[in-house]
């Protein structure tokens, strides 16, 4: 959560970091501030909501400063106020500093400055570190390297917690110092110029030459070159790569809305997520980040998916899948709960982490524990270079281009497609037949062309949307693999129109849900599956007997009665295990337009963050 931009070289800073943070504004939008150094001393701006209540204070200031640093806020310590908006001045005017983590013994550090003659003007726990860098450059009078980075390492040596920050300080007047811990900080190294920021979306359009910093790594950037060091002080030789995001990937285009735009890119990111990735003889799917071989693969007894959110959703439907395909025993688990269970797993366990950020702090401190503990963890991300991919021990990346919405779309429907590829492929270690995986690749492949078909329905369910905007309670109802979707549909309902839903196994609504029945709350009914329809038809017919409005997403194979649903959406018909991606799309356009018509913020749904980089 939150999102901070540092930026040094020729141009006036402000629009840079301004147009980095418009970018960064998906990791958290409670308030935001910029601090430009301009001869020696600082302009800082800082107000509550969007960025762009700084961008009209910065139109007024006109700062002419090459150097600053900013910061838009996902609030954890101190409510949402100017104040405890960043950037954070240390109380002797020093140091500035943006900081995206938490800092847990803000207290203990907060009392000792107060001992040593510093004050606070606000409720965060950012401000205790940009004091405790103030005190040790004081302290640090007379050394001769660069105080600032000394004065950094010292105080990062002696807090707990998570940190990306990057610090401004009024006696260097062309330097900026970076460092990370469990956040992430990315160095874009652009034509005369450095960029610091929580992520490469923030400077796509200035530079694609990036250096991905590591956790306990001191960055010093300024005008002319940049250097990295160790917490002890050790030089690091880091390695500048290029990322292949198209730089018009993180404009919005002909559409409205990021989430719009991510739900009808879904054709294209499928395409991608399977390129390449099929045998020749088009019976298996094969991916050169998966660190294990065939042999190693053989002998796994048990996997475990972790996840949050969506991705989560995305293991359970993998469950399905591998089970079936595989035989191999599956668990999926909570990355929150898995962390902390201790659970005993099998010695032949292979663990997945799942996320398209790569850098949720629960997901990554699931797979430092499973490494932890011995277990080959592979990931499956979307962000190259995150956190999560490169603590893993391999893993397949996503190629669905960045995504911006707060709500997980194209993201999404990816990990589902890779996880069904996956599935194939240790199907096809095992027991699968070849023609069985022929017929799967020829499904695999008809996607992007039946998300398309379901696009093309987008106006319809927009009618639909408007008609049930007004509810206040769904429910989404689901079997087998279709549950995870049920899910899936009512956290995207949930994120992005701030309706109360909850995603249910179809049967089990007979055993509690049932009661919330009524012209009052629809269900959304995923009735796709052939063989359990008449199970699935029954449900519907006991929602509708108690006066439920009904909305079906089925296929023509169901042979969904006439008048039974108000509303039916048929999706295109396609193999069994690949129905969770296509009855995805609907939910998603659903969810979309009813957003709309509510007038909800669909891009930035309050509370909500894009990146979860705290507990
Ligand atoms: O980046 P990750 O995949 O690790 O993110 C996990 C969740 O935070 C994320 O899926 C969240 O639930 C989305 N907002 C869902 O739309």
């Amino acid at each position: 959560m939150c999102g901070i931009v540092g930026y040094v070289g020729k141009n006036a800073a402000v629009q840079v970091l301004i147009d980095g943070l418009k970018r960064l504004e998906y990791r958290g939008y409670d308030s935001a501030g910029l601090a430009i150094l301009d001869k020696g001393v600082f302009s800082v701006l800082k107000k509550t909501g969007r960025v762009v209540n700084v961008e009209k204070l910065a139109r007024k200031s006109k700062s002419p400063g090459t150097i600053g640093i900013s910061h838009t806020r996902w609030a954890t310590h101190g409510g949402v106020t100017d104040n405890n908006a960043h950037p954070h001045i240390s109380s002797d005017g020093k140091i500035a500093l943006v900081h995206n983590g938490v800092i847990e013994n803000f207290l203990p550090l907060k009392h000792f400055l107060e001992g040593h003659g510093f004050t606070f003007s606000s409720e965060t726990d950012t401000e205790v570190l940009s004091n405790l860098i103030a005190y040790h450059y004081k302290t640090l009078g007379g050394y001769n390297g660069n105080r600032v980075i000394e004065s950094v390492r010292q105080s990062l040596m002696q807090v707990e917690g998570t940190y990306g920050i990057a610090v401004l300080c009024t006696d260097y007047p062309d330097q900026i110092i970076g460092a990370r811990k469990s956040s992430p900080l990315i160095l874009g190294v652009g034509q005369g110029e450095y960029i610091l920021a929580s992520d490469v979306t923030a400077f796509a359009l200035r530079t694609q030459n990036v250096v991905f910093l590591r956790d306990d790594e001191i960055v010093c950037i300024n005008r002319d070159e940049f250097s990295i060091t160790t917490m002890e002080d050790n030089r690091v030789h880091a390695s500048i790569e290029t990322v292949d995001w198209a730089p018009d990937a993180v404009e919005l285009g002909d559409y409205k809305h990021f989430m719009e735009k991510e739900i009808f890119e879904q054709p294209q990111s499928i395409e991608n997520a399977m390129r390449g990735r099929f045998s020749q003889d088009s019976s298996t799917s094969h991916f050169g980040g998966l660190t294990l071989t065939p042999q190693e693969l053989r002998h796994i007894d048990r996997i475990l998916f972790c996840g949050c959110g969506s991705a989560w959703h995305s293991c359970l439907v993998a469950e399905h899948l591998i089970e079936r395909f595989a035989r191999i025993p599956v668990e999926v688990e909570y990355a929150s709960e898995f962390r902390y269970r201790n659970a005993p797993l099998d010695k032949h366990t292979l663990v997945f982490i799942v996320s398209q950020s790569g850098e949720t702090l629960d997901s990554l401190a699931a797979l430092q524990e499973s490494k932890r503990k011995g277990y080959p963890t592979l990931a499956i991300t979307n962000v190259v270079g995150s956190t999560i991919a490169r603590e893993s021990d391999g893993g397949i990346y996503q190629r669905s281009g960045p995504e911006i919405g707060v709500a997980s779309t194209k993201a999404f429907t990816a990990q589902l497609t890779i996880l069904s590829m996956l599935a194939l492929y240790l199907g096809r270690l095992r027991d699968m037949s070849y023609e069985d995986g022929i017929r799967f690749v020829e499904a695999l492949k008809m996607l992007p062309q039946q998300v398309a078909q379901i696009l093309n329905q987008a106006e319809y369910i927009q009618a639909i949307a408007h008609k049930y905007a007004h509810h206040r309670d769904f429910l989404f109802l689901g079997r087998q693999s279709l549950f995870p979707i049920a899910l899936e549909g009512a956290l995207k309902l949930k994120e992005v129109s701030y309706i109360h839903a909850e995603g249910y196994p179809a049967a089990e609504m007979k055993h509690g849900p049932i009661a919330l029945i009524s012209p009052e709350c629809p269900s959304v009914f995923l009735a796709t599956q052939k063989s359990i329809i008449k199970k699935t038809l029954s449900n519907i017919q006991e929602v509708k007997a108690r006066g439920g409005p009904v909305i079906a997403v089925t296929t023509e194979e169901c042979h969904f009665p006439k008048n039974l649903a108000d509303d039916l959406i048929v999706i295109p018909h396609c193999h069994e295990a690949l129905k969770p991606v296509l009855a995805t799309v609907p939910l998603q356009l659903f969810a979309y337009y009813t957003s709309l018509a509510r007038n909800c913020d669909v891009d930035k749904p309050r509370n909500l963050a894009k990146s979860v980089t705290v507990e």
